[in-house]
């Protein structure tokens, strides 16, 4: 997948690929796809369902999915705008984030000198982990150069990026597809990369994403108050195992290659009618980032269950950091009456089972994808995040049970 080249001292190997916006041929590296087939959609927008789901939209607007995309501003933007705001490429080559005003910018300085500045108009990530941000230019979206990267708290060379300066990443409608509702794609023949309309679009991973477009279920409910059962929505919860799978699947199952365009596959939807079917990875070669699918799925859990992510996850809540909680989830299916509970059930406390059921089971991995270069180092960090391949990690365990000692 992505791999960095070992950062050179020679400086003189680093170059300023600004290519010149005005001629865009060549600065695209983004794959090109037919325009979207289907721009009629019927979304109400999650501002619609507060009327009558309150304390799911409530709950909705602290999670990861609602916050994954936003117009990039004071509010939503993560990082430092005033001191620690530089990357340095080499010792006369910089990457500012700059704040003027209520706006924001990226701006590269050689020698001192501005060569090349650029807005954050959208950003992506709700800064978990981390937030790269995105800039019009025309109807294309481009990525700008710095990431900020939760973990050390600065800003870093984004994810995937060689060392040098770079302005012209296009950014796809499937990048867009997994980190957003919807965004009308305007790409005709003569695009060089994917092209969006700037009025058409959703921020974030919101209620119709999951449930499919709201309008008719709207119109219904308010003609027919006090209905018991959801009309012309979906509800994973009720769908076939693949359904829920399929729909997770689609922003949670790996990079997947498309047959249709982005944004045509809806709740509900069979995926491979929309993308190739590919083959299954051994677990070794999952990255933990980004295919939480392709792990669990090779999970005996999940191979001998009917289990989904709703066997642990919920729809809306934001669970993060109650990883020791988790267990009551394992205990649905692994309890003392049916005999399958943890090994080490006679020789370990309950109590310090329960609270170490996920790092014994489900321990975090560093990736190999969400990697950054660091101020002054050569060798990419990485993000790190949970294993979703849940078996008996034994050097793990070990190591957790010599702490306890
Ligand atoms: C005018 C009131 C109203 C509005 C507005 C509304 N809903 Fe509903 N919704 C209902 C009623 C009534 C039900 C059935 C009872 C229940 O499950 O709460 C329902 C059920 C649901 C269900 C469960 C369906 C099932 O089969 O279990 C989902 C999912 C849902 N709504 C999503 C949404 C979304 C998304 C929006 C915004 C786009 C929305 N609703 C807006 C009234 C409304
Ligand atoms: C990431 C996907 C996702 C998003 C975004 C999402 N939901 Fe859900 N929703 C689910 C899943 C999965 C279920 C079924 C599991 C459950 O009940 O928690 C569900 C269940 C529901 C239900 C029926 C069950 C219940 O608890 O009443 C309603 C109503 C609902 N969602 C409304 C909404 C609304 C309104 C929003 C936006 C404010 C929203 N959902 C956003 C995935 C999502
Ligand atoms: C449209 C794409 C999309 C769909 C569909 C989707 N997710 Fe996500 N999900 C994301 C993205 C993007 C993030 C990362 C958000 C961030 O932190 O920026 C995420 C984050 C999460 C997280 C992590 C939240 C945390 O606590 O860190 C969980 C859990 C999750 N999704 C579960 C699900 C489940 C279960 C489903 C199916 C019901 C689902 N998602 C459907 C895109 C999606
Ligand atoms: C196949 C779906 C998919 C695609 C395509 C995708 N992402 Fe993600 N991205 C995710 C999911 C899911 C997560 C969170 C969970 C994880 O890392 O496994 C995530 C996490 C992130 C995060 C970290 C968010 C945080 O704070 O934790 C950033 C930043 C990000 N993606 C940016 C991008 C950008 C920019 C693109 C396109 C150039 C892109 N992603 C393409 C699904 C996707
Ligand atoms: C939906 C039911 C279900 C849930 C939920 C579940 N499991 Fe399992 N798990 C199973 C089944 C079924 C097996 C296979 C048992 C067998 O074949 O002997 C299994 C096997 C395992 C194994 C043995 C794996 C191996 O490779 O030998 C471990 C460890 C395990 N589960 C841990 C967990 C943990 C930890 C959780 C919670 C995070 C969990 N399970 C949640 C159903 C479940
Ligand atoms: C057996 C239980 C279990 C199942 C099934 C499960 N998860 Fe998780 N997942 C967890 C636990 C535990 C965490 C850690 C909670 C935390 O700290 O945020 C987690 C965290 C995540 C995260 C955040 C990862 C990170 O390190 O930030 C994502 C994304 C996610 N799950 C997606 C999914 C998806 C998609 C599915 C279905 C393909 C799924 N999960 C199925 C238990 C499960
Ligand atoms: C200190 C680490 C640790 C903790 C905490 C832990 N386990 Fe285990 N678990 C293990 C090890 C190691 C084995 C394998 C032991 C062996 O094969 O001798 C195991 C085995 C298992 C098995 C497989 C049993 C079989 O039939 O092969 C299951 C299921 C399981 N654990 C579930 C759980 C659940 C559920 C929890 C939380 C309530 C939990 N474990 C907590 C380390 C742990």
């Amino acid at each position: 997948m992505i791999t960095f080249r070992k950062y050179h001292l020679a400086a003189g190997l680093i170059i300023i690929a600004i290519c010149s916006l005005l001629s865009l041929e060549n600065c695209f590296q983004g794959e090109k796809a037919p325009a979207n087939a289907s721009d009629q959609k019927l979304f109400a927008g999650s501002q619609n369902c507060v009327r009558c789901h309150r304390d799911i939209y409530e709950q909705h607007l602290q999670s990861f999915h609602h916050l994954t995309s936003a117009p990039a501003n004071r509010q939503t933007l993560k990082g430092d705008f005033d001191s620690a705001n530089k990357f340095y490429f080499n010792d006369h080559l910089l990457v500012a984030a700059e704040k003027k005003q209520d706006s924001f910018y990226q701006t590269a300085y050689s020698y001192g000198v501005p060569k090349l500045s650029r807005p954050f108009n959208i950003v992506v990530g709700s800064g978990k982990r981390g937030q790269t941000s995105i800039y019009w230019f025309q109807n294309y979206l481009f990525q700008l150069p710095l990431t900020y990267f939760t973990e050390t708290n600065e800003w870093t060379i984004s994810p995937g990026y060689s060392r040098k300066v770079d302005f012209n990443r296009s950014i796809t409608s499937r990048c867009l597809e997994c980190h957003s509702t919807y965004f009308q794609e305007t790409t005709n023949k003569d695009s060089k990369a994917d092209e969006f309309s700037k009025t058409n679009f959703i921020l974030g991973v919101e209620c119709e994403k999951c449930h499919g477009p709201g309008l008719e279920h709207i119109a219904f409910h308010e003609k027919n108050p006090g209905g018991k059962s959801g009309h012309a929505i979906f509800n994973p919860a009720k769908g076939s195992r693949r359904q829920s799978l399929d729909l997770c699947r689609l922003c949670h199952g790996g990079a997947l290659s498309k047959s249709r365009p982005s944004f045509s596959f809806q709740p509900g939807d069979k995926l491979f009618d929309f993308f190739q079917q590919d083959t299954a990875k051994p677990v070794s070669e999952i990255d933990v980032h980004g295919n939480q699918y392709g792990m669990l799925a090779a999970s005996k859990c999940f191979k001998n269950s009917e289990m989904t992510c709703l066997s642990c996850h919920d729809g809306h809540k934001n669970e993060s950091m109650q990883a020791a909680q988790f267990y009551v989830k394992c205990e649905t299916c692994h309890k003392s009456a049916s005999h399958n509970t943890c090994k080490l059930t006679s020789t370990v406390s309950q109590d310090f089972l329960k609270t170490n059921c996920i790092n014994c089971h489900m321990p975090e991995e560093a990736s190999k994808a969400i990697m950054v270069i660091r101020k002054d180092e050569s060798i990419p960090t990485s993000a790190h995040m949970l294993s979703h391949y849940i078996a008996v990690y034994k050097d793990i365990s070990n190591q957790i049970l010599s702490v306890k000692k």
